[in-house]
């Protein structure tokens, strides 16, 4: 790997944190998180060692989807702060070597946005051509709504013309009209804006919405030519904005259409996007104890090979429901019995409203487990603020609000987070056995033995092997199901990193293909190198549920640990 391109492509290897700055910390005393409080969190963030930051909404919003139904795309929501407050921290960051990256809802806007008042007024608006409109009643569409629990029909009857709106989320979320040229102008505005500001490109939000084109008419169809050639634009447009700054998409499609949505072969797309599969694949494999699953997603992935700067970025956990729709029915039920069996625990019949540890009992060898899988896995980890202290959820709250619980800082009360009176704090925090006395900040930061210090320290090495980010991995055999050995072979060093699903003790023997003479084996966790000549079979004894990771590296490689 040469120098300049670990440090171009500053996504490839990136570590991503995402937070919400309305949960994060509360600067003005009134429970709600806010910018002033999230700039004095920086230098947490920059200890930890994330390198993005990924802000969720926080634009003016009546807040009926958590910030994702936007009445203003230029401003602050005033419980957050303002413009100047988001500068702040945009350079604070920046000042810490982090970029910053934000979410961009371009799919729909609220219905309280003065676009979509203007264009309900009448057919012939100036703006109502900004949403998608029909005239005829559009039938039974239950079976394409996103929150079966809240919606049963993508179309919306308007009273005030008589005709249907398009809404692909909730009804009170219209999809913008993106052969319309004014609102594609509008979005290139949007982004000249942000990025004028500072930031290193957004999180896209629901982009195969954006871009599917089902409610349009013939005419709005042949306007708009082909979507991908939109998000080309876009894509091209940012890069000539900002050199290198980036779109991370949220595309839960499967890996041929997320493969187009890269821009294929050429690269010229969406420059990171999440692997929801492979997510969902982790969960079915750690239900079963057999890392199957994850092999077959990575083969499969790996068969629509990615052009040089695009890279897929790994999560377990993100601020929605835990998806399993990508799972067969029989799948889903097996990952339901092991992770959240009852109906509390579960939501739109397709996922889990519930954080890594408490789903996996709180057993610190498998939650440390499935985070340095994570870690170990090709592409970019992200990470939902709280993970790398094993925040628990809140199942008394609705829905997908039951992760979305505020940053545990301390044991007091509000936990560090808010010195307001409890009454006033924006979401409740868990309870029981997460409850902040139990889960906090201040307790593991000085404690190297902390799940804070376990995450640390796997950030540390993912940043310190871009071998994880750029190289071709391959999975090596030890004939055991329930081990997973992946291998990133780098120019001058191959990355092993060992993970035993199953919870009893395990040796595998690791043979790794074509290694350069004279090279030498390190254990990265115990920081040492190990006797063992790394050309023959190595022996790795693993806990239940234990990990390893090892560099085999050449003479030409010259990091010590
Ligand atoms: C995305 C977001 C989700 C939001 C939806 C509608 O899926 O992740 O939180 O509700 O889009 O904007």
């Amino acid at each position: 790997m040469r120098i300049t391109d670990t440090s171009d492509m500053w996504w490839k290897n990136a570590v991503i944190y995402s937070l919400d700055v309305e949960t994060f910390q509360d600067g003005s005393g009134d429970g709600v998180g806010d910018f002033a409080g999230l700039a004095r969190r920086i230098d947490y963030l920059a200890e930890l060692g994330v390198t993005c930051l990924w802000l969720m909404p926080f634009y003016p919003s009546p807040d009926e989807d958590d910030g994702y139904d936007i009445t203003d795309y230029y401003g602050v929501d005033p419980r957050l702060g303002t413009l100047g407050d988001f500068v702040e921290v945009t350079r604070t960051a920046h000042d810490r070597g982090m970029r910053v990256i934000v979410d961009l809802v371009l799919n729909h806007t609220s219905d309280e946005h003065p676009w979509f008042k203007e264009s309900r007024k009448s057919t012939d608006n100036p703006y109502r051509d900004w949403y998608v409109w029909r005239d005829t009643d559009p039938g039974d569409t239950s079976d394409k709504v996103v929150f079966p629990d809240e919606e049963d029909s993508i179309w919306e009857k308007d009273d005030k013309t008589g005709e249907w709106y398009l809404h692909n989320f909730y009804r009170f979320q219209p999809d913008l009209n993106i052969a319309n040229p004014a609102v594609r102008e509008e979005i290139a505005r949007i982004i000249g804006f942000w990025t004028q500001l500072g930031v290193d490109g957004f999180r896209v939000d629901a982009v195969p919405f954006i871009l599917e084109t089902t409610g349009y008419t013939g005419e709005e169809k042949k306007e708009l030519g082909d979507p991908m050639d939109f998000l080309r634009e876009t894509c091209a447009l940012l890069r000539r904005r900002t050199g290198d700054g980036i779109l991370l998409g949220e595309v839960n499609v499967p890996y041929e259409d997320q493969y187009e949505f890269f821009g294929a072969e050429r690269g010229d797309g969406l420059a990171l996007q999440f692997d929801f599969i492979g997510m969902q694949k982790i969960y079915l494999a750690m239900a079963r104890h057999d890392a199957r699953p994850i092999v077959e997603s990575l083969e499969k992935r790996a068969s629509f090979p990615l052009a040089r700067q695009t890279q897929w970025a790994n999560f377990l956990r993100n601020h929605d429901e835990l998806t399993l729709d990508k799972l067969t029915d029989s799948e889903r039920r097996e990952v339901f019995d092991a992770f959240g069996p009852q109906e509390n625990m579960q939501v739109y019949d397709r996922g889990l409203k519930r954080r890594l540890p408490p789903m996996l009992d709180g057993d610190p060898r498998r939650i440390r487990m499935a985070y340095s899988l994570l870690f170990s896995l090709p592409g970019t980890p992200s990470i939902f603020y709280g993970e790398e202290i094993g925040m628990g959820e809140n199942l008394a709250e609705e829905g997908r609000m039951a992760v979305r619980t505020p940053m545990q800082w301390t044991s007091e009360e509000g936990a560090g987070f808010s010195n307001a009176p409890r009454r006033r704090w924006v979401a409740p925090f868990p309870d029981g056995g997460y409850a902040p006395d139990h889960v906090n900040v201040a307790d593991q930061r000085p404690d190297p033995e902390s799940l804070y210090g376990f995450v640390r320290t796997l950030i540390f090495l993912h940043r310190r092997h871009p071998e994880l980010g750029w190289a071709p991995t391959e999975v090596v055999d030890v004939g055991d199901p329930a081990v997973l050995v992946l291998a990133a072979r780098g120019e001058d060093a191959i990355v092993v990193t060992v993970h035993n699903l199953s919870p009893e003790g395990r040796t595998v023997s690791v043979s790794v293909p074509r290694v350069e003479p004279d090279s030498r084996l390190v254990d990265l966790w115990e920081q040492e190198p190990l006797p063992v000549d790394p050309k023959k079979r190595f022996e790795v004894q693993l806990d239940g549920y234990g990990c390893r990771w090892f560099r085999i590296q050449s003479q030409a490689d010259t990091r010590l640990y």
